[in-house]
């Protein structure tokens, strides 16, 4: 029953994924360039005309740069529910990536470090739960623990994968909280364990008031394709 519960659980988390990347696709395709097209036009809106008041070309300006800034929130939405690079450039560079971003946007500082993980054949499952794994544990810092400095370690030791996020925010009490959230609409860390167990791992969260708050998760490094499958079979 375990079993069977772990592979909805994957079939869900998947078809979310999926979903994402298709809204992702759409907000960056399509909407973010009309948007720009747009912008375009409102730049060269008054070209060839002489006398337009300077209270039109005012008003153009304010057009012009709320779709500016509409066309940024669209890119980093798009961003946010799929980030491109984790198909090309893999996961360490796209993590190191959103963790200079989220600092510059947030005044955070963030020291990520890894180690071990360019030689990990990871499957996309995992790369993407490790991805949002940092994402729900950075929007949790920057959201709740008031803190300054975060560290990231993201580490491979054969036989496992080990991250650890801490901040040196004012904490929280983990038991209670936990207990509280049942009744509460709060997904971000019922998510994260819920990632964690549908990659066999084990999550413990560590905080003291005042003392900043801890995440130290393990995961079995599972081999994942039939490739490297094979070449044990064929050696
Ligand atoms: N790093 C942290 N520092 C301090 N408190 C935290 C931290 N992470 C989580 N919390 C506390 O744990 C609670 C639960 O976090 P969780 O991510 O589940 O919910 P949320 O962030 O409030 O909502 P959601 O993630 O659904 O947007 C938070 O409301 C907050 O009180
Ligand atoms: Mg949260």
């Amino acid at each position: 029953a375990e079993d069977r519960i772990r592979n909805l659980s994957q079939m869900l988390m998947q078809s979310q994924e999926y979903e994402r990347q298709m809204i992702s696709y759409e907000l960056h395709d399509r909407i973010a360039q009309n948007l720009s097209w747009l912008k375009m036009s409102l730049g060269t809106f008054f070209k060839g005309h002489s006398d337009i008041s300077s209270e039109l070309i005012e008003k153009m300006k304010k057009f012009s740069n709320l779709t500016e800034q509409t066309i940024i929130a669209v890119r980093d939405l798009s961003y946010d529910l799929r980030p491109p690079g984790l198909d090309e450039m893999g996961l360490v560079t796209e993590i190191e990536i959103y963790c200079e971003e989220f600092s510059e946007k947030t005044g955070l500082e963030i020291d990520f470090q890894s180690a071990g993980m360019h030689t990990l054949k990871l499957a996309d499952d995992t790369k993407i739960h490790l991805y949002r794994l940092i994402q729900e544990g950075l929007n949790n810092i920057r959201k709740h623990a008031d803190a300054g400095q975060v560290t990231i370690k993201l580490v491979g030791v054969s036989p496992n994968i080990i991250l650890r996020i801490e901040d040196d925010g004012k904490g929280f009490d983990v038991k209670a909280r936990e207990l509280a959230l049942d009744n509460e609409k709060r997904m971000g860390l019922r998510s994260m364990r819920e990632r964690v167990n549908l990659l066999q791992g084990q999550m413990t969260i560590q905080s003291r008031q005042m003392k900043g708050t801890k995440i130290f998760i393990k995961l079995p490094y599972l081999e994942q394709d039939n490739e490297s499958k094979e070449k044990h079979i064929n050696y």
